[in-house]
């Protein structure tokens, strides 16, 4: 076989084999096929796109590319849920230990953020000596015993994906639904679990920006799911405003240990009991979504989701003391109030803006070796349908930098007011499976 016949073939909008879909992740992930041909490659697919076939081909060829955890010594029916990534999305944090409350089994292995989207991990080190690199009998052992583990992705976990993710980087090849599909589905099936809720995430905050693309890319992946014989459903979920009230790592913290005990935002709420009732009939431990929900929001009632996250707190280290008392969590040197420039309702706020400048703050990183503040970030005091007086604030934007004015502006701009109260938007707009 000869990489460039594959790369001719797809550019002339031929199917490729599995055979060359193999070839090719193989001989690029060794080192034998050299960049410029896998960007070839890379273009001809993003041009051409790939049918069902291929694109499973492509996810599991790359999941091949290195290790598999074996979950198999975890008993019952273990489950996992991805986001494709926003702004203040401490989702996991929340729906995780509710989710293991009810009796699933949740093996999760989490990422790191970048830009102006945040990562669980980052979140989960801002409690005080949490540890995200246990070892994979450490893992299995914790799931096995309090249903519940999340940490980083081992080192050999889907080589191919980490060559080629940072190759679409440069290459203008990000943007192709085959493409992130695969990264994405081929990382979720080395962890090992055998049913998979997608949060697939649209809106300016996003990846995807529009629900229709969404749409596209979540059914691609349920599809590969199926392909693959997972159990995967997706649903879609608006990131057009950010999700909750808090974006920045031990303030996100709190907000999902407030939402744990019941005082939580009406949309991160909404957004885990819908999530939480699905991910249970994936566990088989109700036989439909709705029964699921009633389940999980006993669980908050209960205070068992929260006792659970206690639970993984000390079983991976941290100090469970900051559970019980947010309070400890450090602040800020500042906490700076972002005031309304005129009065109405809140129309929009722009995820992306608000990203950005958590990011700013301290946040987040620009590039990977950045360090990140665990307490700097933005609270909103508003979000999209209330209404404002001039002057009232909108958000309190949290920092340790003495320079913050142009990112006090930006956080001001992000927020759209407007004389017409907008129409109440659901969190949850699409459910795939
Ligand atoms: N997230 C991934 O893991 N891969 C992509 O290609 C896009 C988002």
């Amino acid at each position: 076989m000869r990489t460039v016949d594959i790369i001719e073939k797809k550019r002339d909008g031929g199917k490729l084999s599995p055979e060359e879909i193999s070839f090719f992740i193989q001989g690029y992930t060794r080192g034998e096929i050299p960049d410029y041909q896998a960007s070839a490659l890379l273009m001809a697919i993003l041009f051409q796109g790939m049918d069902e076939e291929e694109i499973a081909s492509l996810t599991d060829a790359m999941r091949l590319s290195g290790e598999q955890i074996d979950l198999s010594r975890i008993a019952g029916v273990k489950v996992d849920k991805h986001s494709t990534g926003g702004v203040g999305d401490k989702t996991s944090l929340v729906l995780g230990p509710l989710v293991a409350s009810c009796g699933a089994k949740l093996a999760k292995m989490s990422g790191r953020g970048l830009g102006h989207t945040g990562g669980t991990l980052d979140k989960m080190e801002s409690i005080p000596g949490m540890r995200i690199d246990l070892s994979e009998e450490e893992f299995i052992k914790q799931v096995n015993d309090i249903g519940i583990a999340i940490i980083g992705q081992t080192a050999d976990i889907d080589p191919a994906d980490k060559k080629l993710y940072a190759l679409r980087d440069v290459t203008g090849t990000v943007e192709s639904i085959p493409l992130i599909a695969s990264s994405i589905m081929s990382k979720k099936l080395c962890s090992g679990a055998s049913a998979i809720l997608l949060d697939v995430k649209f809106g300016s905050g996003a990846f995807m920006k529009t629900l229709d693309k969404a749409k596209e890319l979540a059914e691609t992946m349920v599809k590969i799911g199926a392909h693959l014989n997972r159990d995967t459903r997706a649903i879609l979920t608006d990131m057009d405003e950010p999700l909750g009230l808090a974006v920045g790592n031990s303030l996100e913290v709190k907000e999902a240990i407030a939402t744990l005990k019941g005082e939580g935002p009406k949309d991160l709420t909404e957004l885990v009991i819908k999530a939480g009732g699905i991910m249970l009939e994936q566990a088989h431990i109700v036989s439909d979504h709705k029964e699921g929900e009633a389940k999980i929001k006993a669980a908050i009632d209960s205070g068992a989701g929260l006792d659970k996250l206690k639970a993984m707190v000390e079983s991976q280290g941290g100090d469970v003391s900051y559970i019980d008392d947010p309070t400890k969590f450090k602040m800020a040197r500042f906490a700076l109030e972002v005031k309304a420039p005129e009065s109405g309702y809140i129309r929009r706020i722009d995820s992306l803006g608000i990203g950005v400048s958590a990011m700013k703050l301290g946040a987040g990183r620009a590039t990977k070796e950045d360090a990140i503040d665990m307490a700097s970030g933005i609270v909103l005091a508003k979000k999209v349908g209330d209404y404002v007086e001039k002057g009232e604030v909108l958000a309190l934007a949290h920092t340790n930098k003495d320079d913050y004015a142009e990112v006090l502006r930006s956080i001001a701009d992000s927020f759209e007011i407007g004389k017409e109260r907008p129409n109440e938007r659901p969190i949850v707009y699409g459910y795939i499976k």
